[in-house]
């Protein structure tokens, strides 16, 4: 699992790599600009004004919702990404931090239209994205959603079959979403599958 300076040292060529993988349709990429396309259109179609990025990396989804005049905050622990994205977005309030330990809290004290998370929760264990998804549910304004975009399968089998296909390529040290066995914990949680190994959940109050 990469900590705060594995991202430092990912950051400057992050945007090439990620777009090359999904670009060959490989794991674990593959899908990746359908997903934060499509949350994107959502988050826009509904209205949003405010939005918080968690683990927001270079900023390639929040900059674009910036771009489009949402208020953007966010929370990420590596330097370097907070730097990069920060450039992107200069008056977008970006905390560095370990959402491991929570949420910011300067982040806590106000509501967000969208909360949204790519490619970013799968550094928690289930029972810490659940903790954390509920932590971040109150601070949703009335029609707010959470929208999370990752790796990401409907059942545990769906996920070994990925698995197996990309062979030594598979990071074992990610926990990635399995939504069959987190949605008992998180009711109103829904997904979609957008591509071999690419998922997006939602979840609202
Ligand atoms: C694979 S990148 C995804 C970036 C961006 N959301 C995207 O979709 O391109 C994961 C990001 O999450 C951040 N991250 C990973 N674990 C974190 C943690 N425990 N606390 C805060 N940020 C974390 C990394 O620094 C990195 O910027």
């Amino acid at each position: 699992m990469l900590n705060d300076r594995g991202f430092d040292l990912w950051a400057d060529d992050y945007d090439q790599s990620v777009g090359l993988c999904d670009e060959e349709g490989a794991y674990p990429f593959a899908g990746y600009r359908a997903v934060l396309g499509e949350i994107y259109r959502r988050v826009l179609q509904a209205g949003a004004r405010s939005v918080l990025d968690i683990g927001f990396g270079t900023g390639v989804l929040a900059a674009r919702l910036y771009e489009r005049g949402c208020e953007v905050f966010g929370q990420d622990f590596s330097q370097r990404m907070v730097e990069r994205a920060q450039a992107k977005m200069p008056q977008a309030r970006l905390y560095k931090g370990d959402f491991a330990q929570g949420l910011a809290e300067a982040l806590k004290g106000r509501r967000y239209d969208a909360i949204i998370a790519t490619y970013s929760l799968h550094h928690l264990t289930d029972t810490r994205k659940v903790t954390f998804l509920r932590e971040l549910l109150p601070l949703l304004s009335e029609r707010g959603r959470i929208y999370v975009g990752d790796v990401a399968f409907e059942t545990r089998a769906q996920l070994e079959a990925c698995r197996a296909q990309a062979g030594d390529g598979w990071d074992a040290d990610e926990i990635y979403f399995v939504f069959d066995e987190l949605r008992p914990f998180l009711p109103r949680l829904t997904f979609e599958q957008m591509s071999d190994c690419a998922g997006l959940l939602t979840l609202a109050n």
